[in-house]
Order: structure tokens, then sequence, then C-alpha cells
């Protein structure tokens, strides 16, 4: 789900010219523009590594496994015939294909032409073909009440400035009585190095530290930005856009499950969560 390693070919970070990493606030705008640049250059490394993971029409939350077939976030499947359903970061959008072939009426939104290319590739490959949406979101540009539904498997939220304005924002789209599914990486992963090996169980920072881990080129330009939220500022957010909070789920790692992805590995997945999955609803 983070997009940290390189396949054959330039990298992410060559290709941005990624010189340092640097500590320091980082604004919504400019936290856009360096997540389309990376999640533009970094795609084909992303699809190459995780495609295979992720798949093409199949809804995976999380690194753990977890399927939407199995845990019904969204409710129960038999329900999701003909609704409204807006994915937020879709990459590539399994998720969005797979609720597609459920019967439901999604869109897949995301922020970086690269992914959404690979999406509208995966679309003709399959038959599946969905609608994509190129934007940001923190102003998703849809009228009130489009949505029954919403979802996000680790789009967009760990990597905006302002997720408050996520949560406004999905609050605003859905329909009253419609529901808000998103995973993020567990906050208490932050205080952590991302390295899925025994180097990943020693705290390195402290989970109160909310200032973004951030990348920056030569000139000082933020090539790659990760923001980080308490469990309780993730809370206070839901609350104050004005969804209930109906479950907040911590999928354990899965007993003989033996993947490694980019942090996530049998090791640290068997002593602490990975994935915080919030389930929301506007009242
Ligand atoms: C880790 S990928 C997850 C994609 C997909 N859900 C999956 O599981 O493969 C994160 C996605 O969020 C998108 N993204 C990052 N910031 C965004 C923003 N501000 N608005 C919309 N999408 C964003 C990226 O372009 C990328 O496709």
């Amino acid at each position: 789900m983070d997009g940290r390693e390189s396949a054959v070919g330039p990298s992410a970070e060559q290709l941005l010219g990624t010189a340092a990493v640097a500590r320091r606030p980082v604004g919504s705008g400019e936290s856009q523009r360096a997540s389309r640049a990376w999640w533009d250059a970094d795609a084909d490394d992303y699809l190459t590594e995780h495609g295979a993971d992720i798949g093409d029409v199949d809804f995976v939350w999380c690194p753990e496994g977890l399927r939407e077939a199995d845990a019904h976030l969204l409710g129960d499947p038999a329900d999701l015939a003909g609704r409204r359903v807006l994915e937020v970061g879709c990459g590539s959008a399994p998720c969005t294909r797979w609720l597609a072939t459920q019967g439901a009426r999604p869109v897949g939104l995301d922020l970086s032409g690269g992914m959404l290319r690979h999406a509208d590739r995966i679309n003709a490959a399959t038959g599946v073909v969905v609608p994509l949406v190129q934007a940001g979101a923190e102003r998703l540009p849809f009228a009130d009440g489009t949505f029954d539904l919403a979802c996000s498997a680790f789009g967009a939220v760990p990597f905006v400035a302002e997720p408050e304005r996520v949560m406004r924002e999905v609050a605003r789209v859905l329909r009253p009585g419609g529901r808000w599914v998103f995973a993020v990486n567990h906050p208490m992963r932050w205080m952590f190095s991302d390295d899925p090996g025994p180097d990943g169980l020693t705290v390195t920072q402290s989970y109160f530290d909310r200032t973004p881990y951030v990348e920056i080129d030569a000139a000082g330009v933020p090539t790659y930005v990760e923001h980080h939220r308490t469990l309780g500022d993730r809370i206070r957010d839901v609350v104050a856009a004005g969804l209930v909070l109906d479950d907040l789920v911590e999928p354990e790692w899965p007993e003989g499950r033996e993947t490694v992805w980019g942090q996530w590995s049998p090791l640290r997945g068997a002593l602490f969560p990975g994935t915080a999955i919030f389930v929301c609803r506007r009242p």
C-alpha cells in the first residue's frame, strides 16, 4: 500500500531528483503537488510491486489481506446492487471494479494521471469498465448527497495535509444514512521506521509528533509527503465532519500469511497492528 519500493528502471526518487529527507510542516497545496508528482512517477513501479497483491478486480482493504467479500464493511454484499459508490484514491481501481461486479454503480477518483492510466488500461484488459475521475480528495467534484457509500483503501487520506477536509467533503457528497469506510496506516506505525524486518521493531520517534515526513529535491521542493494523525486526531476529524464512527477495525495478521508488503510483514504483524479501518456513517 505504500509505494516505497523501486522496480526495474529509474525509480520515482531518481525521476523526481529526491535528495534528502526533511521533517517540516507542509501545507495542503504543497502536499497535493508532491503527491501528484510522486504517484505519477511511481505508478509503474507500484503496479509492478503490488499488482499481484491488489489484483485487477478485487477489493483488498490492506496488506493483512482482508477482503471486502469477507469483511462486509460496506454492508451486506447483497445490498450493493444499484448503490452509488465513490472510491477515494482508487489507484489502478481494482476495488472500484470489484464493486461494479457486485452490481454497484461505482466511480473511482484519484489525483494521479499516472495511476489512472493504469486504471484505464486494466479497464480495457478486464472488460470491467468503471468511470474514473481525476481530482484531489480535499475538494470532491460532486454534488451534495451524490453517493450511498464511499470507501478508500490507503488512498489519499495518509497523504493530505488537512484530512478533516476530506472527511467534510465525503460527508457532503454522501446522502444521509450513507456509509464511509477508509483504511489507513495504523497511527502507531508512525513510531517505527518503515522496515518490515527487525529494525522496524524499535521505536524511533514520538507517536505524538505530527511533523510530516517529507522527501525533498535539491531545491527543497517536496517530492513525497506523508502526514501523521494519532488515533484520537482521526476520530476527531470524523466526528467534526458530522459523521458517526460505528467501528474501528484493526485487522490481525493471519496465521501463515507470508507476504511482505512494503513495511508490512509477518514479523511485525504478529506484534502490533499495521492498518486501521474506520467505519463511519452520515446520520
Ligand atoms: C497507496 S495508493 C492506494 C491505491 C489503491 N487503493 C490500492 O490499494 O492500490 C494511494 C493512492 O492515493 C492517491 N492519492 C494520493 N493523494 C491523493 C489526493 N490528495 N487525492 C486523491 N488521491 C490521492 C494516489 O495517487 C494513489 O493512487
